[in-house]
């Protein structure tokens, strides 16, 4: 027996729309864990669970289903938001009795880090303390999860569950973030501090040998948050912005727009081994009626979606492709 471990990971540059590929996925009644593998309260999984809008920024999707949900060693974590998110979900009628863990070598954020975060305008951070926790953890002077005192009901052993007490889980990892914000890949230092990669999931200790599937998850436009220039002056990026209610889901700032970038798309599937790429928020481009995609240099418009959708298959042909356009459902 051994593990078998699915990754869903965002490709661009976050907010693709992980929380609902997760939360279909886990619909499947396979899996028996769900793990967050990189970041902290810097990300925010907006999840509809029957007919209610969550959003998240610590606890994987896996507790809406009742599945062990563990928050893994390569993230970090504030304990107060996480604390208020399990108040959240219990008044939100979810049973999340023994199902939320944390990963005893996971760091904790600190208040010196949210500090050193909150007025930082060099990258555009979230201000959550996230880069500035990643620094103590790699400079050796962080702190664990199982030096916190209120953390102690939630503490796991990675190596303990998934090779000694459950050598036959089946895992879902949860990416946070995406790949154009990953600390090694992505437009240094426009970046996170974390990996967003799919090695980024084994780095919680899973054996390179477990993977079974990889789930990219993209939008058919792009968006931004953050210190950089990144939205052309056109305003059709302004109408995409609304129709697709481009908005911070953890800092409420306006995401900037762009089209989406097809050879970096494709680098990405294949830097980390994507199989299944799911590309959201058809309905919003469909909403605005244009249809461009980058390439490189060039701008490539299309004149109705059926154009749109087969040049973007066929490019990207060798990983199965789906277009979503339901804020509900793939
Ligand atoms: P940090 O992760 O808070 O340090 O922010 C670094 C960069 O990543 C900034 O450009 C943030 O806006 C961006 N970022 C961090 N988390 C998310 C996310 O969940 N969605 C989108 N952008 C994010
Ligand atoms: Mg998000």
């Amino acid at each position: 027996m051994s593990v078998i471990v699915d990754v869903v990971l965002g490709i661009q540059h976050g907010d693709e729309g992980k929380g609902k590929v997760t939360h279909h996925l886990l619909k499947s009644g396979d899996y028996t864990h769900c793990v967050r593998y990189n970041g902290g309260c810097n990300a925010g999984h907006t999840i509809y669970h029957e007919g209610v809008k969550f959003v998240t920024h610590h606890i994987p999707a896996g507790v809406f289903f009742g599945v062990k949900s563990i928050i893994g060693p390569g993230c970090v974590l504030d304990v107060h938001k996480f604390l208020a998110e399990i108040q959240m979900l219990k008044e939100g009628g979810i049973n999340i009795e023994n199902k939320i863990y944390v990963a005893k070598n996971a760091h904790i954020i600190q208040e010196v880090h949210r500090w050193m975060d909150h007025d930082e305008t060099r990258v555009g951070t979230t201000r959550t303390g996230n880069g500035p926790c990643y620094s103590d953890k790699y400079g050796r002077g962080g702190l664990r999860a199982y030096q916190t005192k209120e953390l102690q009901p939630y503490l796991l052993d990675m190596y303990e569950e998934f090779y000694i007490h459950q050598p036959d889980a089946v895992v879902l990892c949860e990416g946070a973030q995406g790949f154009a914000l990953d600390v090694d890949w992505g437009d240094y230092p426009y970046v996170t501090s974390s990996h967003c990669t799919t090695a980024g999931a084994l780095l919680n200790g899973f054996n390179p040998k477990s993977l079974r599937k990889i789930y990219g998850v993209a939008k058919v436009y792009e968006t931004y948050v953050g210190a950089k220039s990144f939205q052309p002056a056109n305003p059709v990026f302004d109408k995409i912005q609304n129709a697709g209610e481009e908005y911070g889901a953890t800092t409420g700032r306006k995401r900037q727009c762009n089209w989406m970038s097809l050879d970096i798309l494709l680098k990405a599937v294949q830097m980390n081994g994507v199989d299944h790429l799911i590309i959201n928020k058809l309905d919003v481009l469909e909403e605005v009626d244009e249809w461009s995609v980058r390439l490189g240099e060039s701008l490539l418009t299309f004149q109705n979606k059926d154009q749109f959708t087969n040049y973007v298959s066929q490019y990207l042909s060798g990983v199965e492709v789906t277009f979503s356009g339901s804020p509900h459902r793939i």
